[in-house]
């Protein structure tokens, strides 16, 4: 199976080819991910008429080298896969109309891909993980944990009832004028930082509730830094470095529910592992937490390489070939439109106001 996926839900417009033969490793025969961060940097965010316009420009080029780098020809694909939600619709239409454009001039099927689903897999790629398996995916628009019981079979057991972490780690960085995007520059900044001279909140910490908050931290952030206006450079990586702490002390204690809850959930899994997924699993303070935390419990850890933890498209290939293995593909299609709200988990009830202020998925 020969699958070229699309990604252009957010601000990286990215193409892919990945094969799958037989019982071996699947392989990455191309990977292409344009940034368009610079296009957004001056606005501190991500705009999206700016987004879909830069897919508009790129995209099929991006294709064209995806192709060239795999050494296939269209011809020899079996499907296209793009994503279809959740994201920026702009982006999003841009990249299911060529999909669909390419797939119906080449005569091939079209996989409509939910992006969380290509986050939600990927370890299976990178890691031929069984399922079941637990998913915190964490990045600049959402914050959830997932059991990833199937292909197509998910249940949210957490998800923020304000900000996604990421969106967190960029209003803050904002608000002490780190530049945009903020997550890694907090990390950096907090190298220099003392954790310990701030003591902000653990939001959610101990609470029967699940789900995560990270809006109150950000307030005790901006109390703290106006109290003691105008900043030093050690001020600020103090507050990044206390920042930090919290984040990881609070993601411990709504993790560390969820691999208990996993237990009496799959007993019978005999090797059980936690996944982490989205541009935040970058940070080294939140990984070592989460490795110490899973080393405890029994868990494996899994933390693909980032470049296939952040937003890219062979994880949307991926995503397509599972589905087509699955003989999953056919409910999809040249009718499907994009959506810019699609919860993997059609069950359980969305969280109001959650995910909605973030423009990633
Ligand atoms: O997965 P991603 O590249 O895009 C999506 O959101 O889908 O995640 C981007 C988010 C941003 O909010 C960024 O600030 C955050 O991940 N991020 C980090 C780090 N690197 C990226 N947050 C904390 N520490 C980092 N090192
Ligand atoms: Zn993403």
């Amino acid at each position: 199976m020969r699958v070229l996926g699309i990604e252009t839900s957010c601000d990286e417009t990215a193409a892919s080819v990945v094969a799958l033969d037989g019982d071996a490793a699947p392989k990455i025969l191309s990977n292409i991910v344009l940034s368009q961060i610079e296009e957004h940097a001056a606005f501190g965010g991500v705009v999206p008429e700016i987004a879909a316009r830069a897919h508009v420009e790129a995209l099929d080029g991006i294709v064209e080298a995806a192709l060239a780098d795999s050494g296939l020809d269209l011809a020899d694909i079996d499907a296209i896969a793009a994503t279809a939600g959740p994201g920026l619709v702009g982006g999003l239409i841009v990249g299911l109309m060529t999909a669909k454009a390419i797939a119906a001039a080449a005569g091939k099927p079209l996989i409509a891909i939910n992006h969380l689903e290509g986050h939600a897999l990927t370890a299976r790629l990178t890691d031929g993980l069984d399922f079941p398996y637990l998913l915190l995916l964490v990045s600049g628009g959402h914050t959830q944990i997932l059991a990833v019981r199937g292909v197509g079979d998910y249940q949210r057991w957490a998800t923020t009832i304000d900000d996604a972490l990421g969106e967190a780690f960029d209003k803050t960085a904002k608000m002490l004028g780190l530049p945009y995007p903020g997550g890694p520059n907090v990390e950096k900044a907090a190298q220099a930082g003392n954790a310990a001279r701030f003591a902000f909140p653990r939001p959610m910490k101990g609470s029967a509730q699940p789900d995560f908050s990270f809006s109150g931290l950000k307030t005790a952030v901006r109390q703290a830094a106006t109290a003691i206006a105008p900043l030093s450079d050690q001020d600020v990586a103090d507050i990044c470095a206390s920042f930090q702490a919290a984040v990881a002390d609070a993601l411990a204690d709504r993790v560390g529910r969820a691999l208990a809850r996993f237990r009496e959930a799959f007993p019978g899994t005999r090797n059980p592992a936690l996944v982490v997924a989205g541009g935040v699993a970058a940070n080294r303070t939140i990984k070592a937490t989460l490795e110490r935390q899973c080393a405890e419990a029994g868990f494996t850890f899994v933390a693909p390489p980032l470049k296939l933890c952040t937003d890219n498209a062979a994880m949307i290939a991926w995503a397509g070939i599972e589905r087509l293995r699955e003989g999953m593909a056919q409910e999809n299609g040249f009718d499907f439109v994009p959506r810019s709200r699609w919860p993997l988990d059609s069950i359980s009830t969305p969280m109001v106001g959650s995910g909605r202020r973030g423009a990633k998925a």
